[in-house]
């Protein structure tokens, strides 16, 4: 659905049906000065009477087929006191499906319209645009007997009775836009089969969003990863056929190339059996998944390549399958990491953070980060813990547990802040190396943190997010958790 910006006089509005929004007890037309000029009709329609409020209620209303607009569909927002932009961004998805219920050849939003909602224009388009393109996008690229795509409008407009249209809102609108793009595409890797999205096909993602959008790109393949020294990443990739890949990518706008780069870590693991510490079969479809992480931070490279942010970011993401097979790691072997710390693998089902820990010693080896975050769908435990709809967030500091906390919370990407003490390490000491893989089951989520902590240098800041929650829903699949904070983080400068 491509965006489109419309500066007339409101009776010269033009789509097919307008999208309204109003609060528990008040008319929409009082909320809308300048409807009765736009969609006269709308005063007098009975159906009006049925638009009450209510958080999410629909209700469609028709004027006559030869008007500029002749449809609406009104979306109630619920108690004006209780308005946050998760009930803007919600009720904007109900209005978006809605259109495509009704097929909908083109819809609009009237921008003057949001003028009596507490919170500026600029951030409400935003919300608006971004949750209308993440609603109405699907994957259904390995769908052949469907009839026919799910409907999708052909525009939406933004509608505005200034001369010319504001700049702040058209800049808005975009960074919507790119949000969306971000998100959807991590989505749709993360949807995708392990037999699709493979290490390799993720390599050739890489270069291809480089290519198009003037990334820097470093990938190794297996003989490079052994040759650097990668044996933590390596003893997952052992018990597959398919090449692993770590893929480095390099947004830095002329200007930013020299200046200290945020760098962000994803696993991607494009298949999780768990190795020869074999998970149940039972669900294991879902490890497809397990990607999630390595999907967001690709998401917020094609986000950045769709907005104009100079800043220098480096996006690192180990991707391997993890196999049982001959070659594969056995329990009890141990393995010497990129930083030559030995690890004796317990459970080969723990490999998230195996690959992690060798991308973490390699952006500290490479860059001088002014900030490292990694995201991972990296523990059950985690899940066990906070359920589908929120990450964990552990940070060396405060205030970055904060930042990402509070800007996780505007952009719809909820974080809780777990801790980093240091004696929960005690039960990953081993006896014939310098670690364990895996400390009790208990506290599993903290464990997998405090071993990920081992690689991290002095007075290095560092965040990690345990997305395993949230990135991905039995029933809706994909979510796109974390692109959206990546994004901001990005903009704000962490
Ligand atoms: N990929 C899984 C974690 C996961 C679970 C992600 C559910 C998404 C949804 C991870 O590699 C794993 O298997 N972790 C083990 C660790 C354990 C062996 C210490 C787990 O959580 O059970
Ligand atoms: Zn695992
Ligand atoms: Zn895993």
């Amino acid at each position: 659905m491509n965006l489109r910006f419309q500066q007339a006089p409101a009776e010269e509005w033009q789509a097919n049906t307008v999208l309204l929004f109003n609060f528990k007890g008040e008319e929409v037309t009082e909320s809308i000065p300048n409807l009765r000029d736009s969609i006269p009709w709308i005063t007098i329609t009975p159906a009006i009477q049925d638009a009450k409020g209510e958080k999410n209620q629909v209700t469609v209303a028709y004027g006559h087929p030869s008007v500029p607009m002749p449809r609406a569909v009104i979306v109630g927002l619920g108690d004006r006191k209780s308005f946050t932009l998760e009930v803007l961004r919600d009720a904007v998805k109900t209005a978006a499906l809605k259109c495509r219920e009704l097929k909908a050849d083109t819809c609009a939003i009237p921008v003057e319209a949001l003028d009596t909602i507490e919170e500026e224009n600029t951030v409400l388009v935003e919300e608006a645009v971004a949750s209308a393109l993440i609603a109405l996008h699907t994957y259904d690229a390995l769908k052949t007997t469907q009839k026919e795509p799910a409907h999708t409008p052909r525009w939406m407009a933004l509608l505005s009775t200034e001369d010319f249209f504001p700049d702040d809102i058209h800049a808005a609108a975009r960074r919507g836009e790119a949000a969306a793009l971000g998100v959807n595409y991590t989505r749709d890797l993360v949807n995708a089969p392990a037999n699709i999205i493979t290490p390799s096909a993720l390599a050739e993602k890489a270069e291809e969003l480089g290519k198009k959008y003037n990334f820097k790109r470093t990938i190794l393949g297996r003989e490079e990863i052994i040759e650097a020294g990668m044996g933590a990443f390596m003893s997952v990739a052992a018990g597959s056929d398919a090449d692993p890949k770590f893929i480095v990518m390099e947004h830095a706008p002329k200007g930013t190339e020299n200046d200290d780069p945020i760098v962000f870590v994803g696993k991607g693991v494009t298949f999780d059996t768990g190795g020869i510490s074999l998970k149940p079969s039972l669900n294991m479809h879902e490890m497809k998944c397990d990607m999630g992480g390595a999907g967001a931070v690709f998401g917020l490279f094609e986000a950045l390549g769709n907005s104009d942010i100079e800043r220098r970011v480096i996006g690192i993401t180990p991707c391997t399958d993890n196999m049982p097979s001959s070659t594969a790691t056995h329990p009890g072997d141990v393995v010497t990491s990129l930083n030559g710390k030995t690890i004796e693998v317990i459970n080969t089902d723990a490999e998230g953070r195996l690959i992690l820990v060798d991308a973490l010693t390699y952006a500290q080896k490479e860059y001088k980060p002014s900030a490292i975050i990694d995201l991972a769908t990296l523990t059950g435990a985690c899940v066990v813990a906070l359920g589908a709809h929120a990450a964990a967030v552990f940070a060396t500091d405060d205030d970055l547990t904060k930042n990402i906390a509070e800007t996780g919370s505007r952009v719809g990407d909820r974080y809780w802040p777990m801790p980093l003490w240091d004696f929960y390490f005690e039960a990953m000491k081993s006896d014939v190396a310098d670690m364990k893989n895996v400390g009790t089951r208990e506290g599993g989520t903290i464990h997998a943190a405090l071993f990920l902590k081992q690689f991290i240098e002095e007075d290095v800041r560092w965040a990690h997010l345990d997305i395993a929650g949230p990135a991905y829903n039995s029933k809706g699949g994909a979510t796109g958790f974390g692109v959206r904070t990546l994004l901001e983080l990005v903009r704000s400068g962490v």
